[in-house]
Protein backbone atom coordinates (compact mmCIF):
# COMPACT_ATOMS: atom_id res chain seq x y z
CA UNK A 1 0.00 0.00 0.00
CA UNK A 2 1.17 3.56 -0.84
CA UNK A 3 1.91 5.97 2.10
CA UNK A 4 -1.54 7.96 -0.21
CA UNK A 5 -3.59 5.29 -0.23
CA UNK A 6 -3.65 4.29 3.72
CA UNK A 7 -3.93 8.20 3.83
CA UNK A 8 -7.24 8.75 1.63
CA UNK A 9 -8.23 5.20 3.99
CA UNK A 10 -8.13 6.85 6.69
CA UNK A 11 -9.49 10.45 6.05
CA UNK A 12 -12.75 7.89 4.31
CA UNK A 13 -12.72 6.14 7.52
CA UNK A 14 -12.71 9.19 9.68
CA UNK A 15 -15.51 10.59 7.66
CA UNK A 16 -17.85 7.59 7.50
CA UNK A 17 -17.08 6.95 11.36
CA UNK A 18 -17.77 10.80 12.49
CA UNK A 19 -20.95 10.55 10.66
CA UNK A 20 -21.96 6.53 11.53
CA UNK A 21 -21.61 8.22 15.22
CA UNK A 22 -23.59 11.11 14.48
CA UNK A 23 -26.69 9.16 13.34
CA UNK A 24 -26.49 6.81 16.40
CA UNK A 25 -26.72 9.69 18.38
CA UNK A 26 -29.54 10.83 16.74
CA UNK A 27 -31.46 7.65 17.36
CA UNK A 28 -30.83 7.29 20.73
CA UNK A 29 -32.20 10.93 21.62
CA UNK A 30 -35.22 10.16 19.43
CA UNK A 31 -35.85 6.83 21.58
CA UNK A 32 -35.09 8.95 24.40
CA UNK A 33 -37.94 11.47 23.68
CA UNK A 34 -40.57 7.80 22.54
CA UNK A 35 -39.23 6.94 26.45
CA UNK A 36 -40.18 10.18 27.83
CA UNK A 37 -43.77 10.28 26.10
CA UNK A 38 -44.40 6.91 27.47
CA UNK A 39 -43.87 7.97 30.80
CA UNK A 40 -46.43 9.83 32.83
CA UNK A 41 -44.40 11.85 35.80
CA UNK A 42 -47.36 11.74 38.60
CA UNK A 43 -47.75 15.60 38.93
CA UNK A 44 -47.28 17.63 42.24
CA UNK A 45 -48.15 15.84 45.95
CA UNK A 46 -48.96 12.60 44.32
CA UNK A 47 -46.97 9.06 43.95
CA UNK A 48 -47.18 6.04 41.36
CA UNK A 49 -49.55 3.66 42.60
CA UNK A 50 -47.49 1.27 39.76
CA UNK A 51 -44.05 1.00 38.87
CA UNK A 52 -44.93 2.55 35.32
CA UNK A 53 -47.68 5.18 35.30
CA UNK A 54 -49.11 6.15 31.85
CA UNK A 55 -51.68 8.35 33.03
CA UNK A 56 -52.90 9.84 36.18
CA UNK A 57 -55.18 7.06 36.93
CA UNK A 58 -52.46 5.51 37.84
CA UNK A 59 -51.26 8.15 40.61
CA UNK A 60 -52.11 8.51 43.82
CA UNK A 61 -52.53 11.72 46.21
CA UNK A 62 -50.51 11.92 49.15
CA UNK A 63 -52.00 12.37 52.67
CA UNK A 64 -54.08 15.79 53.04
CA UNK A 65 -54.71 15.97 49.27
CA UNK A 66 -57.72 15.57 47.00
CA UNK A 67 -57.81 14.18 43.26
CA UNK A 68 -58.81 16.57 40.85
CA UNK A 69 -59.50 14.52 37.98
CA UNK A 70 -59.88 16.97 35.79
CA UNK A 71 -56.77 19.27 36.17
CA UNK A 72 -55.31 15.92 36.71
CA UNK A 73 -53.19 17.46 39.73
CA UNK A 74 -53.83 16.87 43.89
CA UNK A 75 -54.90 19.41 45.79
CA UNK A 76 -54.97 20.60 49.78
CA UNK A 77 -57.56 22.34 51.37
CA UNK A 78 -56.35 25.25 53.51
CA UNK A 79 -58.16 27.62 55.65
CA UNK A 80 -57.30 31.33 56.20
CA UNK A 81 -59.01 33.24 59.09
CA UNK A 82 -59.01 36.86 58.91
CA UNK A 83 -58.82 38.90 62.17
CA UNK A 84 -59.51 42.62 61.31
CA UNK A 85 -57.59 44.67 64.35
CA UNK A 86 -58.63 48.07 63.70
CA UNK A 87 -61.08 49.94 66.09
CA UNK A 88 -63.34 51.24 63.17
CA UNK A 89 -62.04 49.88 60.05
CA UNK A 90 -64.60 47.34 58.42
CA UNK A 91 -62.62 45.37 55.40
CA UNK A 92 -64.43 44.95 51.90
CA UNK A 93 -64.63 41.70 50.42
CA UNK A 94 -61.17 39.84 49.61
CA UNK A 95 -59.87 39.19 46.46
CA UNK A 96 -58.04 35.83 46.86
CA UNK A 97 -55.39 34.61 44.51
CA UNK A 98 -53.34 31.14 45.08
CA UNK A 99 -50.56 31.43 42.26
CA UNK A 100 -46.81 30.47 42.10
CA UNK A 101 -43.70 32.25 42.15
CA UNK A 102 -43.92 33.68 38.67
CA UNK A 103 -47.29 35.48 38.87
CA UNK A 104 -46.91 39.23 39.06
CA UNK A 105 -46.68 40.52 42.88
CA UNK A 106 -50.19 42.62 43.66
CA UNK A 107 -47.60 45.22 44.67
CA UNK A 108 -44.10 46.76 45.51
CA UNK A 109 -43.49 49.12 48.78
CA UNK A 110 -42.44 52.58 46.65
CA UNK A 111 -43.24 51.53 43.57
CA UNK A 112 -47.03 52.72 41.92
CA UNK A 113 -49.30 49.73 41.86
CA UNK A 114 -50.51 47.68 38.83
CA UNK A 115 -53.88 48.92 37.24
CA UNK A 116 -56.71 47.81 39.37
CA UNK A 117 -55.37 48.62 42.90
CA UNK A 118 -56.77 51.72 42.90
CA UNK A 119 -59.97 50.22 42.42
CA UNK A 120 -59.67 47.77 45.17
CA UNK A 121 -58.16 50.45 48.12
CA UNK A 122 -60.44 53.33 46.95
CA UNK A 123 -63.94 51.08 46.14
CA UNK A 124 -63.30 47.52 47.18
CA UNK A 125 -63.51 46.97 43.26
CA UNK A 126 -62.09 43.71 43.24
CA UNK A 127 -62.95 43.12 39.57
CA UNK A 128 -59.99 44.05 37.64
CA UNK A 129 -57.56 42.49 39.19
CA UNK A 130 -59.68 39.21 39.35
CA UNK A 131 -60.02 39.07 36.24
CA UNK A 132 -56.20 39.74 35.40
CA UNK A 133 -54.78 37.28 37.75
CA UNK A 134 -57.77 34.55 36.73
CA UNK A 135 -56.19 34.63 32.95
CA UNK A 136 -52.58 34.31 34.21
CA UNK A 137 -51.07 30.76 33.96
CA UNK A 138 -49.33 31.13 37.28
CA UNK A 139 -52.47 31.36 39.06
CA UNK A 140 -54.24 27.97 40.03
CA UNK A 141 -57.62 29.99 41.88
CA UNK A 142 -58.92 33.96 41.96
CA UNK A 143 -62.02 34.69 43.13
CA UNK A 144 -63.48 37.28 45.52
CA UNK A 145 -63.37 35.92 49.52
CA UNK A 146 -66.41 36.49 52.33
CA UNK A 147 -66.36 39.79 53.87
CA UNK A 148 -64.94 39.39 57.41
CA UNK A 149 -68.06 40.45 59.50
CA UNK A 150 -67.36 43.27 62.13
CA UNK A 151 -66.24 42.39 65.40
CA UNK A 152 -65.92 38.63 64.30
CA UNK A 153 -63.58 36.20 61.95
CA UNK A 154 -64.27 35.18 58.61
CA UNK A 155 -62.57 31.89 56.39
CA UNK A 156 -61.70 31.82 53.56
CA UNK A 157 -61.39 28.52 51.78
CA UNK A 158 -58.37 28.01 49.28
CA UNK A 159 -57.10 25.17 47.51
CA UNK A 160 -53.28 24.97 47.00
CA UNK A 161 -50.69 22.18 46.30
CA UNK A 162 -46.77 22.44 45.76
CA UNK A 163 -46.62 24.16 42.53
CA UNK A 164 -49.10 26.79 43.53
CA UNK A 165 -47.55 27.56 47.47
CA UNK A 166 -48.57 31.28 47.45
CA UNK A 167 -51.36 33.66 48.43
CA UNK A 168 -52.12 37.12 47.68
CA UNK A 169 -55.19 38.93 49.25
CA UNK A 170 -56.38 42.44 49.38
CA UNK A 171 -58.99 44.81 50.43
CA UNK A 172 -60.07 48.11 51.02
CA UNK A 173 -60.05 49.48 54.66
CA UNK A 174 -63.65 51.22 53.96
CA UNK A 175 -63.60 54.17 55.93
CA UNK A 176 -60.23 55.74 54.38
CA UNK A 177 -59.57 57.28 50.79
CA UNK A 178 -57.44 54.53 49.42
CA UNK A 179 -56.57 52.25 52.24
CA UNK A 180 -56.26 48.65 51.68
CA UNK A 181 -55.06 45.58 53.49
CA UNK A 182 -52.80 42.80 52.00
CA UNK A 183 -51.15 39.47 52.05
CA UNK A 184 -48.51 39.95 48.96
CA UNK A 185 -47.81 36.29 47.90
CA UNK A 186 -47.56 34.86 51.05
CA UNK A 187 -46.30 31.43 51.88
CA UNK A 188 -48.87 28.98 52.64
CA UNK A 189 -48.24 26.29 55.39
CA UNK A 190 -50.46 24.97 58.32
CA UNK A 191 -49.90 27.42 61.07
CA UNK A 192 -48.88 30.30 59.27
CA UNK A 193 -49.76 33.65 61.29
CA UNK A 194 -49.26 37.03 59.12
CA UNK A 195 -49.52 40.06 61.21
CA UNK A 196 -49.81 42.83 58.05
CA UNK A 197 -49.69 46.54 58.31
CA UNK A 198 -52.34 48.77 55.97
CA UNK A 199 -50.88 50.38 53.03
CA UNK A 200 -51.70 53.33 51.07
CA UNK A 201 -52.07 52.76 47.35
CA UNK A 202 -51.00 56.21 46.54
CA UNK A 203 -53.74 56.84 44.22
CA UNK A 204 -56.16 59.36 46.34
CA UNK A 205 -55.05 62.23 48.50
CA UNK A 206 -56.13 61.40 51.64
CA UNK A 207 -58.60 64.07 51.94
CA UNK A 208 -60.79 62.84 54.86
CA UNK A 209 -63.59 64.16 52.93
CA UNK A 210 -67.03 61.94 53.02
CA UNK A 211 -67.15 62.77 49.19
CA UNK A 212 -64.25 60.54 48.64
CA UNK A 213 -64.51 57.48 51.41
CA UNK A 214 -67.13 54.94 51.07
CA UNK A 215 -67.83 53.18 54.41
CA UNK A 216 -70.25 53.40 57.17
CA UNK A 217 -68.83 56.70 58.44
CA UNK A 218 -70.17 58.28 56.16
CA UNK A 219 -74.25 58.63 55.32
CA UNK A 220 -75.44 56.86 52.13
CA UNK A 221 -75.36 58.85 48.82
CA UNK A 222 -72.36 61.03 49.73
CA UNK A 223 -70.59 59.82 46.61
CA UNK A 224 -66.84 58.02 46.46
CA UNK A 225 -65.20 60.51 43.80
CA UNK A 226 -61.17 60.11 43.43
CA UNK A 227 -59.62 62.75 44.49
CA UNK A 228 -56.62 64.70 42.47
CA UNK A 229 -52.93 64.02 43.28
CA UNK A 230 -52.25 60.47 44.52
CA UNK A 231 -49.28 60.09 46.03
CA UNK A 232 -48.02 58.05 43.04
CA UNK A 233 -46.66 55.01 45.09
CA UNK A 234 -47.59 52.31 47.38
CA UNK A 235 -46.28 53.01 51.01
CA UNK A 236 -47.54 51.93 54.62
CA UNK A 237 -50.51 54.03 55.15
CA UNK A 238 -50.16 57.27 57.81
CA UNK A 239 -53.47 56.44 59.23
CA UNK A 240 -56.35 58.57 59.64
CA UNK A 241 -55.79 61.82 61.45
CA UNK A 242 -59.17 63.49 61.42
CA UNK A 243 -57.12 66.89 59.65
CA UNK A 244 -60.99 68.20 59.22
CA UNK A 245 -61.92 68.29 62.75
CA UNK A 246 -62.80 71.88 63.80
CA UNK A 247 -63.53 72.93 60.02
CA UNK A 248 -66.71 75.07 59.54
CA UNK A 249 -66.73 75.36 55.94
CA UNK A 250 -68.05 71.71 54.88
CA UNK A 251 -70.77 70.46 52.87
CA UNK A 252 -73.62 68.21 54.51
CA UNK A 253 -71.81 65.22 51.93
CA UNK A 254 -67.87 66.17 52.98
CA UNK A 255 -69.18 65.65 56.60
CA UNK A 256 -69.75 61.99 58.43
CA UNK A 257 -72.73 60.72 58.64
CA UNK A 258 -73.12 62.15 62.44
CA UNK A 259 -73.09 65.76 60.93
CA UNK A 260 -69.20 66.11 61.96
CA UNK A 261 -66.18 65.92 60.34
CA UNK A 262 -64.51 62.42 60.31
CA UNK A 263 -62.38 62.37 63.46
CA UNK A 264 -59.01 60.28 64.23
CA UNK A 265 -61.41 57.57 65.90
CA UNK A 266 -61.08 55.86 62.27
CA UNK A 267 -57.24 55.91 63.03
CA UNK A 268 -55.46 52.57 63.75
CA UNK A 269 -51.45 51.23 64.67
CA UNK A 270 -50.15 48.93 62.81
CA UNK A 271 -50.76 46.03 62.24
CA UNK A 272 -54.56 45.91 60.94
CA UNK A 273 -54.81 42.51 60.52
CA UNK A 274 -54.10 39.36 61.27
CA UNK A 275 -54.27 36.59 58.97
CA UNK A 276 -53.99 32.46 59.98
CA UNK A 277 -53.48 29.41 58.02
CA UNK A 278 -54.85 26.26 59.03
CA UNK A 279 -55.42 22.51 57.75
CA UNK A 280 -58.17 22.28 59.39
CA UNK A 281 -61.41 24.45 60.01
CA UNK A 282 -61.24 26.63 63.00
C1 LIG B 1 -65.65 47.83 39.16
O1 LIG B 1 -64.65 47.90 38.17
C2 LIG B 1 -65.08 47.42 36.92
C3 LIG B 1 -63.89 47.34 35.96
O2 LIG B 1 -62.78 48.02 36.37
C4 LIG B 1 -66.17 48.32 36.39
O3 LIG B 1 -66.60 47.87 35.12
C5 LIG B 1 -67.33 48.27 37.36
O4 LIG B 1 -68.33 49.15 36.96
C6 LIG B 1 -66.87 48.61 38.76
N1 LIG B 1 -67.95 48.35 39.70
C7 LIG B 1 -68.53 49.28 40.40
C8 LIG B 1 -69.61 48.84 41.34
O5 LIG B 1 -68.21 50.46 40.30
C1 LIG C 1 -63.31 45.33 62.53
O1 LIG C 1 -64.10 46.29 61.90
C2 LIG C 1 -65.28 46.68 62.58
C3 LIG C 1 -65.99 47.69 61.79
O2 LIG C 1 -66.89 47.06 61.00
C4 LIG C 1 -65.00 47.15 63.95
O3 LIG C 1 -66.17 47.52 64.59
C5 LIG C 1 -64.31 46.05 64.67
O4 LIG C 1 -64.08 46.42 65.98
C6 LIG C 1 -63.03 45.71 63.95
N1 LIG C 1 -62.29 44.74 64.67
C7 LIG C 1 -62.62 43.48 64.83
C8 LIG C 1 -61.67 42.66 65.68
O5 LIG C 1 -63.59 42.96 64.33
C1 LIG D 1 -60.86 35.44 66.30
O1 LIG D 1 -59.70 34.64 66.23
C2 LIG D 1 -58.83 34.83 67.32
C3 LIG D 1 -57.55 34.06 67.08
O2 LIG D 1 -57.76 32.94 66.29
C4 LIG D 1 -59.52 34.43 68.60
O3 LIG D 1 -58.65 34.63 69.71
C5 LIG D 1 -60.77 35.26 68.75
O4 LIG D 1 -61.48 34.83 69.90
C6 LIG D 1 -61.66 35.15 67.55
N1 LIG D 1 -62.77 36.08 67.69
C7 LIG D 1 -64.02 35.71 67.50
C8 LIG D 1 -65.03 36.78 67.73
O5 LIG D 1 -64.33 34.61 67.12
Amino acid sequence: MTKFTSFLLIAICAFLCNSAQATSTGKELLQGEARELAWYDCPANSEAKRRRPRRFAHCRCMQGFERDEEREACFRTVYLTVNNLSYMQPFSPFLVVVHNHYAPKLFVPGMPGPEGLGAIAEAGNTTMLEHVYSMDDNVLESFVGTNVPANANGTIEIRMNSDYPLVTIAAMCVNSNDCFVALNGAPIYNGAMYYEPAWDAGTEMNNELCTHVPGPACAAGTGNARTEMGEGFVHVHRGFQGINVGRTDLTEDELGANGEPLGSMYDWRNPIMLVSMSDAMM
